[in-house]
């Protein structure tokens, strides 16, 4: 998953600011808008929490194992504090589970949920009148009111060439083994206007780049000037008209809403990049229905070569969760057949972890463990060995290449070429957010090699 950078300020006779992004890329988006928010009341971001004045953790509640992470940083982060630090739990662990958060750490002051960020500065002053005690006060706000979050954010300030445009929140799916209907609410689309003057302000700003998001970014249905709600084939088209806007790309879809506008587009619209991320979850008809996944393997595949028929070098990407209640052998051979008929250029998979209130969680037949680690394994070296054929394709090819920043090693760049993979070369730091050309030489399982030219 890309990692997005905060911008760190000069903290000069400001208070400082340590905010940790866990989870999906919703949200980093929303560690970076807390960031824009927080900085006119004298915040200035920072990369660690050490002396830090407030300490923001922007959870995730997907897997039982990003909870224990939470609860095992902020132990860390506590060690680092001043006295007077404030802390807050933000995110879909700070909506799913706020009392407990406060119950099982008495540092943390502030619990909110991701549509209540927007209201920050006034927690923090709620917070900061301290009881009889010399102790802060509890603020907790895990309210649903999504739009209001949108129109009461500040802009967007841009970081480097490219940038993550929300245009979609929550998700209407209840597939059965996930948290996010819960966490982030019913599906809600912002309009067209709003999204194109975002997207405006950060190409003013020098981006090139712009990967929409939304839990489900393919179900948008925002409004138009005229009250007609937009597909999101019809967005990006209009994206596509802003002038030094250079690649456009959208995240997370489901198979279900892919429409063929859309798929259309891969073709004919060459600011789209060639990348489609598309989970299909698991490769057994039954399982997807135990999932209410709402697709079958069948019409998934259809899909892949729906898009593939339009951009036949596109770089499929997939989510996949193995060791679901009641998947037997079969059903996991199943996911390696259907794997094996997409070719992945990258793919995410985990192992099934129940999720407190969600139908799956309570189903009968639970794998064990030791079958899901085994499973995930299993599937894991076939998707690899699927994104090292993808890369490899790339040697001796010329790759556009948007540099986002250096590389490790000295005197290296490091980019995102248009299928996304990431590229290293050898270049001066002036090409930093140009789009480059460079000749591919190298393939590994996450990267390329290249020289310029
Ligand atoms: N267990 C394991 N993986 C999950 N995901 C969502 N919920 C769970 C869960 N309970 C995975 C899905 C989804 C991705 C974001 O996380 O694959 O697409
Ligand atoms: Fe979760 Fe399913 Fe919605 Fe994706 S589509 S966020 S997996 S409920």
């Amino acid at each position: 998953m890309v990692k997005v950078k905060i911008q760190e300020n000069s903290t000069q006779g400001k208070k400082k600011l340590f905010i940790k992004s866990y989870g999906c890329q919703m949200n980093a988006y929303d560690a970076v808008r807390m960031a824009d928010l927080m900085a006119p009341h004298g915040y200035a971001v920072v990369d660690n929490e050490k002396g830090a004045d407030l300490v923001i953790l922007n959870t995730c509640h997907i897997r039982d194992k990003a909870d224990e992470k939470v609860f095992s940083d902020l132990g860390r982060f506590k060690k680092h504090g001043k006295p007077d630090t404030l802390y807050a739990v933000g995110g879909c662990i700070g909506q799913a589970m706020g009392k407990k958060v406060m119950q099982r750490s008495n540092a943390v002051s502030i619990v909110f949920g991701p549509q209540t960020y927007h209201r920050l500065p006034e927690f923090i002053a709620k917070a900061q009148v301290k009881d009889e005690n010399g102790k802060f006060t509890k603020v907790t706000d895990t309210d649903f009111p999504e739009l209001e979050k949108f129109d009461s954010l500040p802009t967007q300030k841009a970081d480097g060439a490219t940038a993550f445009l929300s245009i979609q929140e929550g998700c209407d799916k209840f597939c059965t083994y996930c948290v996010v209907p819960y966490t982030r609410g019913a599906e809600i689309s912002r309009t067209v206007d709003a999204v194109l003057k975002d997207a405006e302000n950060l190409v003013s700003q020098g981006v090139k780049d712009i990967t929409l998001l939304g839990q489900n970014v393919n179900a948008y249905n925002g409004l138009n000037n005229n009250d007609e709600a937009s597909s999101l084939a019809k967005l990006i088209k209009k994206l596509a008209k802003i002038e030094g806007l250079e690649r456009i790309r959208f995240t997370t879809s489901h198979p279900a809403n892919i429409d063929d506008d859309l798929i259309d587009l891969f073709k004919t619209e060459p600011k789209l990049m060639p990348y489609l991320h598309l989970p299909v979850q698991s490769g057994s008809d039954k399982i997807l229905k135990a999932m209410n996944r709402s697709h079958t393997v069948e019409s998934y595949l259809e899909t892949i070569r729906k898009v593939r028929e339009k951009c036949p070098d596109i770089a499929i990407s997939g989510d996949f969760i193995v060791g679901f209640p009641n998947e037997t052998e079969e059903d996991y051979m199943d996911t390696l057949k259907a794997v094996a008929q997409v070719n992945y250029a990258t793919s995410y998979s985990f192992a099934y972890s129940p999720r407190p209130g969600t139908p799956a969680a309570v189903m009968q037949n639970q794998v064990d463990d030791v079958t899901k680690k085994e499973r995930l394994a299993g599937l894991q070296a076939l998707l690899e060995s699927q994104q090292e054929a993808f890369a490899k394709k790339f040697i001796g090819k010329t790759v556009k290449v948007l540099v986002t920043g250096k590389g490790k090693k000295q005197n290296q760049l490091r980019g995102h070429s248009e299928h996304n993979l990431v590229v290293n070369f050898e270049g001066g730091d002036r090409l930093i957010n140009e789009i480059v050309e460079v000749k591919i030489e190298g393939a590994y399982l996450k990267s390329l090699l290249g020289i310029l030219l």
